[in-house]
């Protein structure tokens, strides 16, 4: 249930925290989670906090200084999945855990984030993890962490109705500073890959069109992958090697044909960006994530013009090794492999011929590798 207005501090008792959850970009390897491939996304220093306080009482009480609506739930109950809205997140998370049969306290929490919603920085799944990591704090015991990651996707599968990969809570949950994280999404082995950033960084750039996955192109995409492995009789797509693809690629109707294209490269691309990126070869990786971006622009269309234009304006600022899309696509953010010392010069230049351009002023960032959830005690 959401309140317009609640009655927060009724029932409060001593037991302040603050959860921090980062968002996540993803370097390379797109649309590859639910084919069971290759994806390598790294956490960023941008997130969710959520300061928690326990009550007496089974009520959770939740506020995001963003949203007007609280969301207010009685912990006695069920938890059902209701129409769309920001608080699905919490809800379908907290669902979760009861469905294990924890019995989760009443608790209090306020939502701050500097995460752009919408932006394809996987705020939601943010949220998702910040969520289970107070639930795990109240409860003072704590899920296996790939059962953690998994309920959380289970949450955005069941509550906010996108039929999300693994990618976003795996690199939440998992993330090492200093670090990407190579996700195998076939077997999860995952392996933390060091980012080398004496001489680099990554540049987060948002195209100021906000994404919705919701809307049906993901789960269009989604399904497309399953009637083109269904077609060439393997259980995903990340089983086509070049040897079924050279057999029976061209019996594939043209458009699941561009799909499968996608992601045999992709997988390719993630695999050798890996490679350059232990080798701190910045001019491979930078071809790699330009060949990618036009992969998922061309063949898997999931790019937009403002994302287009922006990869093209990076191609020509010296100091840019490479750019593209990052996350579901359809608008959100771009990201760039930068050199640091002119990283200054790069924002500026990209930022004015942006907004030259499309009209919008996109924000830009500068990440490092940050680290998963962390939990403070506040008293
Ligand atoms: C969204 C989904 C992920 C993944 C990406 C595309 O972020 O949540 O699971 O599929 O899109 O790579």
């Amino acid at each position: 249930m959401s309140l317009a207005s609640s009655s927060f501090s009724t029932a409060v008792t001593h037991s302040d925290f603050l959860v921090s959850a980062p968002g996540r970009v993803n370097l390379i390897g797109e649309h590859t989670d639910y084919n069971q491939g290759w994806v390598l996304p790294m956490a960023i220093k941008r997130g969710i906090q959520m300061q928690v306080r326990r009550r007496s009482d089974r009520l959770a009480l939740v506020q995001s200084e963003k949203e007007k609506q609280a969301v207010h739930i009685d912990l006695t109950m069920p938890i059902s999945p209701g129409p769309l809205a920001w608080g699905r997140y919490v809800e379908g998370v907290l669902a979760g855990y009861q469905n294990l049969d924890w019995k989760i306290p009443g608790f209090e929490a306020r939502i701050s984030s500097n995460l752009p919603a919408g932006g394809g920085l996987s705020s939601s799944a943010a949220l998702e993890l910040a969520t289970a990591t107070a639930i795990e704090t109240l409860c003072q015991k704590s899920l296996p962490p790939i059962e953690r990651a998994l309920l959380c996707q289970h949450a955005e599968h069941e509550f906010a109705n996108v039929p999300c990969g693994i990618m976003d809570q795996f690199a939440i949950t998992f993330a090492q500073a200093g670090h990407a994280l190579l996700l195998d999404c076939s077997s999860n082995a995952m392996t933390h890959i060091p980012f080398d950033s004496s001489s680099v960084v990554i540049l987060v750039i948002n195209s100021g069109v906000r994404h919705a996955l919701a809307d049906g192109e993901y789960a269009k995409r989604r399904a497309e992958c399953e009637d083109a492995a269904n077609w060439l009789k393997v259980p995903s797509l990340r089983r086509v090697t070049q040897k079924l693809w050279q057999e029976k690629g061209s019996s594939l109707p043209e458009l699941l044909g561009r799909r499968v294209k996608h992601l045999i490269s992709e997988n390719e691309r993630t695999l050798a960006f890996v490679a350059a990126l232990r080798a701190s070869d910045w001019k491979t990786a930078g071809h790699l994530m330009y060949a990618s971006h036009a992969s998922l622009a061309l063949d898997y269309q999931v790019s937009c013009p403002e994302l287009d234009k922006i990869v093209e304006l990076a191609h020509v600022i010296p100091g840019v090794y490479g750019c593209r899309m990052t996350g579901g696509g359809f608008g959100g953010c771009a990201v760039a492999l930068i050199e640091k010392n002119q990283a200054k010069q790069i924002m500026v230049e990209l930022k004015r011929q942006y907004q030259n351009s499309s009209g919008i002023t996109p924000a830009l960032f500068l990440t490092d590798a940050a680290h998963g959830p962390t939990v403070t005690a506040l008293n």
